[in-house]
């Protein structure tokens, strides 16, 4: 399965969702996730995110991802089509630690 992580937040700029085959991201206010029982791994999000936030989750140190990934697509709702990226989006891309400020 491949995860949403820290970049994303603040910026959310969507690229993901237009390619996703089976349609398994999930919207917050700040930052999307994939819910891991639907991704099929086939890695075709990975290179579209301009922000880089999206990792397989073989990765290491990714635990924290891995769950907030799990918990929060079973509580937000579905996206399927792109849309306009954050106003906050460039600022924002690259900033460390959004996690523990900016998450929603
Ligand atoms: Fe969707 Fe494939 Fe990305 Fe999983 S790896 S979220 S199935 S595009
Ligand atoms: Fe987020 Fe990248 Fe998608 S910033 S919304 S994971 S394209």
């Amino acid at each position: 399965t491949y995860v949403v992580t820290d970049n994303c937040i603040k910026c959310k700029y969507t690229d993901c969702v237009e390619v996703c085959p089976v349609d398994c991201f999930y919207e917050g206010e700040n930052m999307l996730v994939i819910n891991p029982d639907e991704c099929i791994d086939c890695g075709v999000c990975e290179p579209e995110c301009p922000a880089e936030a999206i990792l397989p989750d073989t990765e290491p140190g990714l635990e924290k991802w891995i769950e907030l990934n799990a918990e929060y697509s079973e509580k937000w709702p579905n996206i399927t089509e792109k849309k306009d990226a954050l106003p906050e989006a460039e600022e924002f891309d690259g900033k460390k630690n959004k996690l523990e400020e900016y998450f929603s």
